[in-house]
């Protein structure tokens, strides 16, 4: 048994991971989580106080953070500031909390010799084109693109600086594009889905070509639980399940499963630096540790992620309003 700090944990991964430790462990967890737009403590709903604490601060707070960490045998850092299109229109909290807040935690983790999991993304390695055969391994340079992955990559970058400087104990996942339940409705595929479920079409940017490689939040979750009990100090492991689908096969599949015509949709304004495609090599996860996602059916996880937001909308609907005014604004 074992305590984890598990900071993010009202966010959409977190909140995936932190019921994955309670239902599949004996683990205890201390929630360290902000609160802001995008956290929602009824994500932890049903977890016994026992087993989770939840605190409510900020991940930049250099006294909170030591007091936690003190106290933790391992810290699994989720918390950021995760969409690209607000990290557009303000990339200051990203800065803040991004590569403030993950400083901060290394600095806490250095001072108390405690394991330290990162949880990044695979979009600071920037784009591929969509005839390009390769997908990103652990090798590939970085080259990110937008305001949120520029952040997301210089804190990955603290991180290797931080092991091999003063020797922190470290792992370092980028996982592909998630979804699965508890996903805000500002991101693509809830915010399709939550349109539908409101008789509104869904909003396609671009010419909707761009690929995202998705995997199911709970696959996330047990990959960072297998670099957690078995990854190697300071390396870094690709997470990603083979789903790569275009952005408008993505839509015309939401469509058809929650009985609508296909080309029911509209495009909008395009993204600005909008990335390509994405697509991971996972190879050294699997083979090296093990690993084999569960959820390799894109078609059935989404059946199952529309029933929960169709069964859920007391959890997504408070936030939609405010969401679609903000895209509204914008074009999209
Ligand atoms: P999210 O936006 O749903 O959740 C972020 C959580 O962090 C929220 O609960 C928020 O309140 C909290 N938070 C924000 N600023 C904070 C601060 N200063 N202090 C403490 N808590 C703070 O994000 P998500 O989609 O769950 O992403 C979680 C992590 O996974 C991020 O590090 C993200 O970069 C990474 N990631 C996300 C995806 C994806 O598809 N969403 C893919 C790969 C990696
Ligand atoms: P998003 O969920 O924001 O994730 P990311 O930018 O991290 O990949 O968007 C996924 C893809 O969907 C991305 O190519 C942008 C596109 N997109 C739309 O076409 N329409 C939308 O309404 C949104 C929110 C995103």
């Amino acid at each position: 048994m074992a305590h984890l700090l598990v900071t993010g944990g009202a966010g959409f991964i977190g909140s995936n991971f932190v019921h994955h430790v309670i239902d599949t462990t004996d683990h205890t967890v201390t929630v360290l989580d902000a609160l802001t737009y995008a956290g929602n403590r009824a994500s932890l709903a049903g977890i016994p106080d026992d087993r989770m604490r939840f605190v409510h601060g900020s991940i930049d707070d250099a006294d909170l953070v030591d007091s936690l960490v003190a106290d933790a045998d391992a810290v699994v850092h989720y918390a950021a500031e995760s969409h690209n299109d607000n990290s557009l229109n303000d990339p200051s909290p990203f800065v803040q909390t991004n590569l403030v807040g993950t400083f901060t935690l290394l600095e806490a983790v250095r001072r108390h010799k405690v394991r330290y999991h990162h949880i990044s993304t695979d979009e600071v390695y920037g784009d591929l084109e969509l005839d390009d055969p390769a997908k990103f391994t652990e090798a590939t340079a970085y080259q990110p693109s937008s305001p949120y992955s520029s952040t997301k990559a210089g804190s990955d970058l603290l991180v290797r600086a931080w092991v091999r400087s003063f020797g922190v104990e470290a792992t370092i996942s980028n996982c592909s594009n998630n979804y699965g339940p508890y996903q805000h409705v500002e991101k693509f595929i809830p915010r399709q889905i939550t349109n539908l479920l409101r008789g509104v079409r869904p909003r396609l940017y671009g010419t909707g070509l761009n690929v995202r490689d998705w995997i199911h939040a709970e696959d996330h979750s047990t990959a960072v639980m297998t670099i957690l009990n078995a990854g190697r100090i300071g390396e870094t492991y690709l997470i990603g399940a083979d789903g790569e689908k275009s952005n408008i096969d993505v839509v015309r599949l939401l469509l058809r499963l929650m009985g609508h015509p296909e080309d029911d949709f509209d495009h909008v304004a395009d993204r600005p630096g909008h990335d390509m495609r994405y697509a991971i090599d996972a190879t050294k996860l699997r083979t090296e540790l093990g690993w084999e996602p569960r959820f390799r059916d894109l078609e059935a996880g989404l059946t199952d992620t529309i029933d929960w937001y169709r069964t859920h909308e007391a959890w997504w609907a408070p936030a939609k309003d405010a969401t679609e005014a903000k895209y509204a604004a914008q074009g999209q």
